[in-house]
């Protein structure tokens, strides 16, 4: 996989940029840990974190992410997807 960074590596960016214009960002760049991606937002670096490859390999990653940081009741699933939820 080519990697331009560690895990992160373009959230310092985000963080610069919406405490320096005062303005909502989004992170993007290897974001691949639901922690990470809390962290993240708890710490106020980023409005929002987006997520490219890690989705490619992992579809469910917010189900798994709602699980991981215990918020599967938070999560809403597709109506069509109710009776096999
Ligand atoms: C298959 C693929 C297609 C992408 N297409 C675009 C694109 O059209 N425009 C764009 O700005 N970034 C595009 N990107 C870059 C992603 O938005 C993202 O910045 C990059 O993959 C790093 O995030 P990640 O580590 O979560 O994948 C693409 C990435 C992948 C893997």
């Amino acid at each position: 996989m080519q990697n331009h960074g560690g895990a992160g590596y373009q959230v310092p960016f985000a963080e610069k940029i919406r405490h320096g214009a005062d303005m909502a960002t989004a992170a993007v760049g290897f974001i691949t840990d639901p922690k990470q991606a809390d962290d993240i937002i708890r710490c106020g670096q980023a409005d929002v974190v987006l997520l490219g490859r890690q989705f490619l390999r992992e579809p469910y990653w917010p189900a798994h992410a709602a699980r991981t940081l215990g918020q599967k009741d938070k999560l809403t699933p597709p109506a069509q997807y109710l009776r096999a939820w």
